[in-house]
């Protein structure tokens, strides 16, 4: 039985923290939920550091079924997110029902997560009203960056951070189970953990969240191209993988791999029938 909703909730009230991380593929989301972290979410920052585009804007939904059946495939106790892609829930409210859909019944994700407050408030109750779980994202939302300017820390001036409280109650109103509060002063994100009863996953907003997500490949050490200043490095696996890769480019240069340890023999006379 994967991890529930309501788990994470008992979690929260028990002040137990919330470890999650984003996966991509079978053999990563594998030895992810094979150390039990409970939420992993297929977000679309794969368009960053899985397909090489420079902003999260030009993934489609397509791309995050393909990656989100793979992580799905690779996990037995995890909750799996699947990221909404940008513009595939803000048109209409039955497109975005019809694209929360295809994350469940075709990606097999057992949840979708939605960047915006107030905005998308009637887009969660609908889908949440129709059994489909759903977290929030506020603060710094990617999707949005055109809008934000770049890359910027959220909710630093009073209007501002008021708009983030208020956005962050409205979606537990609306039904949201969890909130990613992104890019935020760590002071403002303990106070909207205090005021709402649903869990709050910081990335880049302090220590005081319920729970802490972080992308797959920034603290493997994977992905070099940008490193945000919220991530950690707990392996720098870009360099063990260079390393691995001019092993083996020397090897076959010097024809010291494969040996006959990697290959597979014959029988002498048959060989000797084949000479002559
Ligand atoms: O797409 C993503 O990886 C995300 C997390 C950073 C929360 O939205």
């Amino acid at each position: 039985m994967r991890v529930t909703i309501n788990e994470l909730k008992e979690m929260k009230q028990n002040k137990e923290k919330i470890p999650m991380l984003t996966a991509y593929d079978y053999i990563t989301a594998k030895l992810v939920d094979e150390v039990g972290v409970p939420l992993i979410l297929v977000g679309d920052s794969l368009g960053m550091v899985m397909l090489g585009y420079d902003s999260t804007i030009p993934v489609t939904i397509d791309e995050m079924l393909h990656h989100t059946k793979a992580v799905v495939r690779g996990t037995k106790k995890a909750l799996v997110i699947g990221d909404m892609p940008f513009m595939t829930y803000h048109v209409s409210i039955s497109d975005a029902l019809y694209n929360a859909a295809r994350f469940i019944q075709e990606g097999g994700a057992q949840a979708v997560k939605l960047e915006g407050g107030e905005i998308v408030a009637e887009t969660v109750k609908r889908l949440t009203s129709c059994g489909i779980p759903v977290m929030g994202h506020i603060g710094l939302t990617p999707q949005s960056i055109y809008q934000l300017g770049g890359f910027k820390v959220q909710g630093k001036a009073t209007q501002t951070a008021q708009r983030l409280i208020k956005d962050a109650q409205i979606l537990e109103e609306a039904g949201a189970f969890s909130i990613v509060l992104e890019c935020i002063p760590a002071p403002l994100s303990k106070l909207i953990t205090q005021k709402t009863s649903i869990p709050t996953i910081g990335i880049g907003a302090g220590p005081d969240c319920d729970g802490q997500v972080q992308v797959i490949s920034d603290i493997l050490g994977l992905y070099t191209d940008f490193v945000p200043k919220h991530a950690k490095r707990y392996a720098r696996l870009a360099d063990e993988i260079k390393v691995a890769i001019a092993d083996y480019v020397a090897e076959v240069k010097s024809a010291s791999f494969p040996t006959m340890k990697h290959s597979t023999p014959m029988d002498e006379n048959t060989m000797s029938s084949l000479n002559k």
